[in-house]
């Protein structure tokens, strides 16, 4: 890993350590603009991070000699770059227009076709849904739509349909149940009815058992509660690659919208998966959806390394994480409605990226994935900031904001952005001792409380963070901003060498909840596990 590029930039950071960005701002006027790009109808700031034109060089040299545009190639081209699963990743044909010049083939075929069918069967069921002709049993219309799902079947219809609330139709009320918690379906049904209720029940595989769990409790209570088993067709349908087990489960397979195995489940809310976003807002707005991520594909895949934005984020990134020592990665959208995005970052790159072994097996020589994490603005600035801000560790910051509000209020909306900006200049501007001193004597205070006060009041500033800007949130400009961290993981998956594409660190988990499961059930704790997991397991069962 620790190529020619990456010992220049080790050299460089050394060279570089006492960089204050304040002082790049001062003698640059320019910096703004030189660190700055537009792309897909997106705008990022990226210039309050401790980067020199050099740096940004030689990250360019790394994203060279790791091969990012070999890797992209063989992505394209439909390359089963997915090893450990000996899968093709082709997300992006799900967002390819009908009459691309574009082609995304599979072993020769091309994927478009199929793509199309299923939009076409998803684009007749949610206008029956959406008009009313497609009606419960009792010949009500559809007012609740519960999608079933976990992972990947839940975090992208969820954060996208909280996301484009405001396009919403007005009749259909949309709800997630993921946990396999009781209390998370239990919830849900208590707000709903069994003749205006639709569940999707979202699952690649159709057999992770916290949503079949779910889905079976969620058809008992239909049935229990007035549903008729000739009506469970115009309540239940499927999204899935398993049309077997969807049979199996009892769902008709007519009612089930189909996808494939070169869909990673992280990378599905373009696919069938995402039809609880096309009932919400219609199938002209997931296709503006898929649109908006098309147009930063085409970017991303025609544009220059150097003027190429998602490579530019995810360099940045690897510069924070890899030479200046930063282990978690904050998101803090400044708008409410992208309140689920933290979450959907975490699955998307600590899934893709949090892995411990190259793609040949062999163990990382540094450091890959940062903890993702965040919560919008500004409720962030009165809980976490703090340590943002005056903690030990240097956190950096992507600052995500819509220059123009949806809503009623623009008054909230100046005063959101002033903060979201604020923010930003505070992480890096600091507050020196010097002005904590001139303030504090201002208020009138003794030198004896000033020197007391001033190291509680110091900011030592120099925190990096990027500020990524929509003109508006609407499903176009999502759905570019979703492709963008999408294809942000992907780069800095090659960077590290890792393969983005599978997930074997869930794994082990499943199959011991399944032994303990088991064992729960008839009350007997086998001596094989260890001691505190049979002192745990006998709690539980007393
Ligand atoms: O357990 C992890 C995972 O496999 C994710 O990658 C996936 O998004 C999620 O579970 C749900 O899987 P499925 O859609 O097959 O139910």
């Amino acid at each position: 890993m620790k190529t020619s590029a990456w010992n220049a930039l080790d050299s460089h950071r050394l060279a570089t350590q006492n960089l204050r960005l304040a002082d790049e701002f001062a003698h640059d006027e320019h910096r703004a603009q030189k660190f700055s790009i537009e792309a897909a109808g997106i705008f990022i700031d990226y210039s309050k991070n401790l980067i020199t034109a050099e740096t940004m060089r030689l990250l360019l040299e790394l994203a060279r000699e790791r091969g990012v545009t070999q890797r992209l190639d063989l992505m394209l081209a439909g390359e089963r770059i997915n090893v450990s699963e000996h899968r093709a990743v082709l997300h992006m044909a799900l967002r390819n227009p009908a009459g691309s010049v574009r082609r995304y083939l599979l072993d020769g075929i091309d994927v478009g076709d199929e793509v199309q069918r299923v939009l076409a069967h998803m684009r007749k069921f949610t206008q029956q849904v959406r008009d009313g002709t497609w009606q419960g049993g009792t010949g009500r219309e559809i007012a609740d739509i519960v999608n079933i799902g976990i992972g990947g079947s839940d975090l992208g219809p969820q954060m996208v349909c909280e996301a484009l609330r405001e396009f919403a139709h007005p009749r259909l009320t949309m709800h997630f149940v993921s946990n396999v918690d009781g209390a998370a379906l239990e919830r849900v049904l208590s707000k709903v009815s069994t003749e205006t209720t639709l569940f999707i029940v979202a699952s690649k595989t159709f057999t992770t058992q916290e949503t079949l769990t779910n889905a079976t409790s969620a058809r008992d209570w239909f049935l229990a509660n007035g549903g008729r088993e000739a009506d469970v067709a115009k309540h239940f349908v499927a999204v899935s690659t398993n049309a077997v087990e969807v049979a199996k489960f009892g769902i008709d397979t007519a009612n089930m919208f189909e996808f494939w195995d070169w869909v990673g489940g992280r990378y599905s809310l373009w696919s069938a998966i995402g039809l609880s976003i096309a009932l919400a807002n219609g199938m002209d707005g997931f296709e503006e959806l898929l649109a908006g991520a098309h147009f930063m594909d085409e970017h991303f895949a025609t544009a220059p390394l150097d003027a190429n934005m998602p490579v530019l984020l995810a360099l940045v990134g690897v510069w924070n994480v890899n030479f200046c020592g930063a282990s978690s990665q904050c998101v803090a959208p400044y708008a409410q409605d992208l309140h689920r995005l933290p979450a959907f970052l975490q699955q998307l790159e600590m899934e893709s990226n949090g892995k411990s072994v190259d793609r040949d097996g062999n163990v990382l020589a540094a450091p890959s994935c940062p903890v993702i994490w965040g919560e919008p603005g500004t409720n962030g600035q009165h809980a976490f900031f703090q340590l943002l801000h005056q903690g030990t560790s240097v956190i950096p910051v992507d600052f995500i904001a819509a220059v123009h509000c949806n809503g009623k209020l623009p008054d909230h909306h100046r005063l959101l952005l002033a903060n979201c900006i604020a923010q930003s200049e505070a992480l890096m501007l600091g507050k020196s001792e010097a002005q904590v001193h001139t303030e504090l004597r201002a208020q009138g205070l003794n030198a004896t409380e000033i020197y007391a006060l001033t190291p509680h009041k110091f900011f030592a500033g120099n925190r990096p963070s990027n500020t990524i800007l929509l003109d508006k949130l609407t499903p176009k400009s999502l759905g570019a901003l979703i492709a963008l961290y999408e294809q942000k993981t992907f780069v800095q998956g090659v960077i590290w060498g890792v393969n983005s594409f599978d997930q074997w660190g869930v794994e082990l988990g499943k199959q011991l909840a399944k032994t303990i499961d088991a064992e729960l059930k008839v009350g007997i704790v086998s001596e094989a596990h260890d001691g505190s997991t049979k002192a745990l397991m006998r709690r539980v069962i007393s």
